[in-house]
């Protein structure tokens, strides 16, 4: 079986990250979307609330599923027995950051090899933080997520704003 990894924080899954998924799905036979549990990093949501944020949006497509991970992401690999990572190319900007990671992983483990994917035109200008930037500051997210995560973010901001 062809197996493949989306790995990202993914706080929260933005429509990039869906499309990425979406079309990960019609080139492998099952996808992992590893939702990766850093301790360093301030996250809107918890990793349970990210994975099920995601399990609701991909729920209609079989050959995916979503599992939270902590260390090495080549580790988790080996333990789930996946060979591939995919990864979204927005832009030029993302190249240097994206190659070093897969240089790394591929020094890690020479039998991992990173698939880069352009993301679609409509998405290429979206990241996880502007979504949360332009939700804080009462901008419409609609477009930018899928549809019905939307009151998740808008309650969590609220729940934020409330505690500061
Ligand atoms: O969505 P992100 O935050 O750009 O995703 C980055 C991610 C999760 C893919 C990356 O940080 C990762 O793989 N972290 C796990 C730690 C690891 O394996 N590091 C070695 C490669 S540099």
């Amino acid at each position: 079986m062809n197996k493949a990894i989306c790995p990202g924080s993914f706080d929260p899954i933005t429509n990039g990250h869906l499309d990425i998924i979406n079309r990960s799905a019609r080139v492998f036979d099952e996808v992992t979307v590893g939702v990766l549990i850093n301790p360093e990093k301030k996250a809107l949501f918890n990793v349970d609330e990210r994975v099920n944020l995601i399990k609701r949006v991909v729920k209609n497509i079989p050959n995916v599923k979503v599992e939270s991970f902590s260390g090495l992401l080549i580790d988790f690999m080996k333990e789930k027995k996946i060979k591939v990572i995919v990864k979204g190319l927005r832009a030029v900007s993302d190249f240097e950051y994206e190659f070093q990671m897969s240089l790394m992983n591929k020094k890690l483990n020479p039998d991992i090899e990173t698939v880069f994917m352009m993301s679609s035109a409509m998405n290429s200008f979206l990241s996880s933080s502007s979504v949360k930037q332009v939700a804080m500051f009462g901008g419409c997210i609609r477009g930018l997520v899928p549809e019905e995560i939307i009151p998740d973010i808008v309650k969590k901001i609220d729940e934020v704003h409330k505690n500061y």
